[in-house]
């Protein structure tokens, strides 16, 4: 059983939770794509994990795995080992592998990060994690992969390579890299060396393990970061971030024959959320918008940025469906709904007399869109503590069922709060 799962929106959908939540049923969690962009949040019996690299499987019995598509700053990933270990939760080889081809984000990768965008005149409003230009060396073949960091020698001489072009580039923007190598990141070669050093026991090829764990007939969790209108290729550019965020990345990334696919889940949060810049046709700049960012807590997990927020929309979900080709979605946050009435749904776009069920194919004309709305009722009950889904109020079932139907994918689980335990599964119906 080969699963993926991937946000269905602009990320932050609660994909951390559903994985945690689902994680036991599988044997292996694998981490596909992105780097410590993404900021996966997890409330354990009542302990709050934030994890940025290390898959959201970590408190359940799976191996976890990162794959090779995912670019890496092994500085969050010691950060984040060493936070799991105060928690008494210890990561060895056995339980975490990492792909040897992975790439690694350098320091100058986030100082070229944070210098693109400021000379950016529209901003895209990055994480400043280095992400893109990352990807633009493995693209262009001059990464430094985990392989490369492990060995003193072969990452001297991978450095000494590379680093007289990042001078180069650098220096195009005004700035002396090794002035900031020296001031910022003093020792970083030295750094990198000695953390090379703790992670060579965790080198491994997550195509061969993923491959033979699915020959033998056990589950593999392919965790998404981001969300499907992130992705580079099919997103709103130039508002994505520099990976492929849609299922058949998992294949890619992973190394992995698209015929094994066995279900493809997509987490849809009940209104939807954006951090940094691009287009939301349905955002809210009212009361709406604040008490849906304070009741839902939406603030980023990686950059405590506020997020902007905005009624479910139904035209990105048809091509979220499309892109990713769900099997089942997992609605998360029906709870944050509760009190508003009435709800709204975006059911279609209004653009210069024309009407759009589907995005239309130019993230201009997107973001020039006017919403056209469908009025639900809302409920007052508070839902979090509801297991079983006919114990729900009659409109929030409303609610789940239209949506389910637009769509014509089930709605199998509903989140109902942050908890792992305040999840419903959805009986068919
Ligand atoms: P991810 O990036 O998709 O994993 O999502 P994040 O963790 O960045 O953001 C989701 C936020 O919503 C986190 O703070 C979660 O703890 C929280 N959350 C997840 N599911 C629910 C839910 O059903 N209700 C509420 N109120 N919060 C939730
Ligand atoms: P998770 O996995 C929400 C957004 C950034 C910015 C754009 C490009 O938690 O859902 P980047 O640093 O990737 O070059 O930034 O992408 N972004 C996210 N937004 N959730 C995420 O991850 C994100 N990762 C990147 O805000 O708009
Ligand atoms: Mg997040």
């Amino acid at each position: 059983m080969f699963t993926i799962i991937t946000g269905s929106q602009f990320g932050d959908e609660g994909k951390g939770k559903v994985v945690d939540l689902l994680a036991d049923e599988y044997d292996m969690i694998v981490r596909f794509q992105g780097g410590d962009n993404a900021g996966h949040t997890i409330i354990h019996e009542g302990e709050k994990f934030k994890l940025h690299i290390i898959p959201s499987g970590i408190l359940s019995r799976p191996r976890l795995l990162i794959g090779p598509g995912v670019v890496m700053n092994p500085e969050i990933l010691i950060q984040e080992i060493e936070m799991l270990s105060e928690k008494n939760i210890i990561i060895k080889p056995e339980k975490l592998g990492i792909d040897a081809k992975t790439s690694i984000i350098m320091p100058y990768h986030i100082r070229l990060d944070e210098l693109g965008e400021a000379v950016r005149s529209e901003k895209i409003g990055t994480t400043r994690r280095g992400i893109a230009y990352a990807y633009m060396d493995k693209v262009a073949r001059d990464e430094v992969q985990l392989s490369d960091i492990v060995d003193e020698k072969r990452f001297k001489k991978r450095i000494n390579e590379v680093l007289p072009q990042k001078r180069r580039l650098i220096k195009s923007f005004g700035e002396d890299l090794d002035e900031y190598l020296e001031t910022e990141e003093e020792g970083w070669v030295d750094r990198y060396v000695e953390i090379g050093k703790k992670l060579k026991s965790y080198l491994t090829d997550v195509s061969r393990e993923v491959n033979d764990a699915l020959s033998s007939g056990k589950k593999v969790l392919a965790e998404g970061a981001q969300g499907t209108h992130l992705d580079l290729i099919h997103g709103t550019q130039k508002y994505v971030t520099s990976s492929s965020t849609i299922a058949g990345s998992a294949c890619t990334n992973l190394g992995v024959g698209p015929t094994r696919v066995t279900g493809v889940i997509g987490i849809v949060k009940a209104y939807i959320t954006r951090v940094g810049e691009g287009p939301l046709p349905t955002e809210l700049h009212d009361e709406t918008g604040d008490r849906l960012r304070e009741r839902g807590g939406e603030y980023g997990t990686t950059t405590g940025r506020p997020r902007r927020c905005g009624w479910l929309d139904l035209p990105l979900l048809r091509k979220s469906v499309n892109l990713n080709g769900y099997t089942e979605i997992v609605l998360t946050k029906l709870d944050v709904l509760t009190g508003l009435n009435p709800i709204k749904v975006c059911h279609a776009y209004k653009h210069k007399n024309k009407k759009f069920e589907y995005p239309p194919h130019e993230t201009h004309i997107l973001s020039e869109c006017t919403p056209e709305y469908t009025e639900f009722e809302g409920w007052n009950e508070k839902i979090s503590d509801i297991r079983n889904y006919n114990d729900l109020p009659e409109n929030a079932k409303t609610y789940i069922e239209q949506i389910e139907e637009i769509v014509s994918i089930p709605v199998t689980y509903i989140s109902v709060g942050p908890d792992r335990r305040e999840m419903i599964k959805k009986p068919d119906l």
